[in-house]
C-alpha cells in the first residue's frame, strides 16, 4: 500500500517533530491535540526550524513554504477519517495510548496503518486493543526527529508483513536508517541506552570511579558523543529513572533494575540539567 496521506495524534515535542518530517517528505498532514494552544506552539517550533533551515540554505523558501502548506492541525480525532497512516505520540501513559487507539480503531478506515511512538510500553497490547492488530506497529522516532538519521519499527506480535514492509517503505521515505526490533521492553535504543545507563550509575555508587571518568571511558574511548552520566542529566533523572522502572517491571532484567542512587537523588529533587544539579553541578 502506498501512503499519501498520514495522521499525527499529539503536538508535543516528538508529534510536532514527526509532522516536520513528514511534511517535509511531502505527505499531507493533519496533526491533532488537546488545545488550540497546544497546536499553535507546535507549529510555531515546526516553522522555527524550517526558517533556520532557509537561513542556512538547507531548504529553499518554496519548500518551506509547501512544507507549511501541508499540515492541517485539529482539536478533533475524527478528522483523521482519511489518512492512510497514523502516528500517535501522546504522554507515554498505557490507559491514555490505549483510549487514543481505540478511538482511532473506531474512526479510521479498515486499511489505516496504526503506530506508536512509544518508548517503552508494548505494542502487542496496543494492537490487541484494535480490530485491526495486523496494521498495529511501533515507529520509535529519536529525539530530536528532524536531524536524527534513525527509526526504530517495532514489530508487535500481531504485525502483518506487509504492514512491516509498508512503514519500512514510508520511514526511508522521510530519509531514515530504519531498524526492525521485536516488541521487547525498551527495544534495541532505549534497552541498550537504559543498561549502559544503569551499568555507568553502579560504578559510580560502588566508589569505583568519579563521573567524569565514567563518561571519558565512552566518549574518548569508543567515540560516543556525550556519556552516559552527562546524557542523563540532559534527558533527566525524573524521565530515566520512570522509563528504567516500567522496562524492569516488563521484564525483570537485572540489567535494567532502577539504581538507589537514581531514586535518592529524583526524590532529592536533582533532575540534572533541568535544576542544576545531577551527576554534574550546571
Ligand atoms: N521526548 C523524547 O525524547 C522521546 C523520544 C522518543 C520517544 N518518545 C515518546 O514519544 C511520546 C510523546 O513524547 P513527547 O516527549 O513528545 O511528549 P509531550 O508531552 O511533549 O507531547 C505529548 C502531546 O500529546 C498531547 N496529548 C495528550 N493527550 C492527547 C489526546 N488524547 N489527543 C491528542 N493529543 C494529546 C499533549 O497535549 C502533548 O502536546 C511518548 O510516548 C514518549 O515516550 C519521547
Amino acid at each position: 500500500m502506498k501512503i499519501r496521506k498520514v495522521g499525527v495524534v499529539g503536538c508535543g515535542f516528538m508529534g510536532a517533530g514527526i509532522v516536520q518530517v513528514c511534511a517535509q517528505s511531502g505527505y499531507e498532514v493533519v496533526v491533532t491535540d488537546i488545545s488550540e494552544q497546544i497546536l499553535s506552539k507546535g507549529m510555531v517550533t515546526i516553522e522555527y526550524y524550517l526558517n533556520r533551515g532557509v537561513e542556512k540554505g538547507r531548504i529553499s523558501q518554496q519548500d518551506r513554504d509547501l512544507t507549511v502548506s501541508r499540515i492541517k492541525r485539529s482539536l478533533a480525532q475524527e478528522d483523521l477519517n482519511d489518512r492512510d497512516l497514523v502516528i500517535e505520540a501522546v504522554p507515554e501513559d498505557m490507559e491514555l495510548k490505549r483510549r487514543v487507539f481505540v478511538g482511532l480503531d473506531e474512526i479510521c478506515p479498515t486499511h489505516t496503518i496504526l503506530c506508536s511512538n512509544t518508548s517503552c510500553l508494548p505494542i502487542t497490547e496496543l494492537a490487541r486493543a484494535t480490530r485491526r492488530p495486523d496494521r498495529v506497529i511501533g515507529t520509535h522516532f529519536l529525539s530530536p526527529v528532524p536531524p536524527s538519521k534513525l527509526l526504530e519499527i517495532v514489530k508487535a506480535d500481531t504485525t502483518s508483513d506487509e504492514t512491516l514492509a509498508t512503514v519500512k517503505e514510508f520511514g526511508r521515505s522521510l530519509r531514515k536508517e530504519i531498524l526492525v526490533a521485536k516488541d521487547t521492553p525498551g527495544f534495541i535504543f532505549n534497552y541498550l541506552l537504559l543498561a549502559l545507563t544503569g551499568a555507568a550509575v553502579r560504578l559510580l555508587e560502588d566508589g569505583v570511579a568519579s563521573a567524569e571518568d565514567i563518561d571519558k571511558s565512552m566518549t574518548l574511548g569508543l567515540g560516543h558523543p556525550i556519556g552516559p552520566l552527562a546524557l542523563a542529566d540532559f534527558n533527566g533523572l525524573d524521565v530515566g529513572y520512570m522509563v528504567s522502572c516500567a522496562m524492569y517491571e516488563r521484564s525483570n532484567d537485572p540489567c535494567l533494575a532502577p539504581s538507589a542512587m537514581m531514586k535518592e537523588m529524583v526524590d532529592a529533587g536533582h533532575l540534572g540539567r533541568k535544576t542544576g544539579q545531577g551527576f554534574y553541578k550546571y
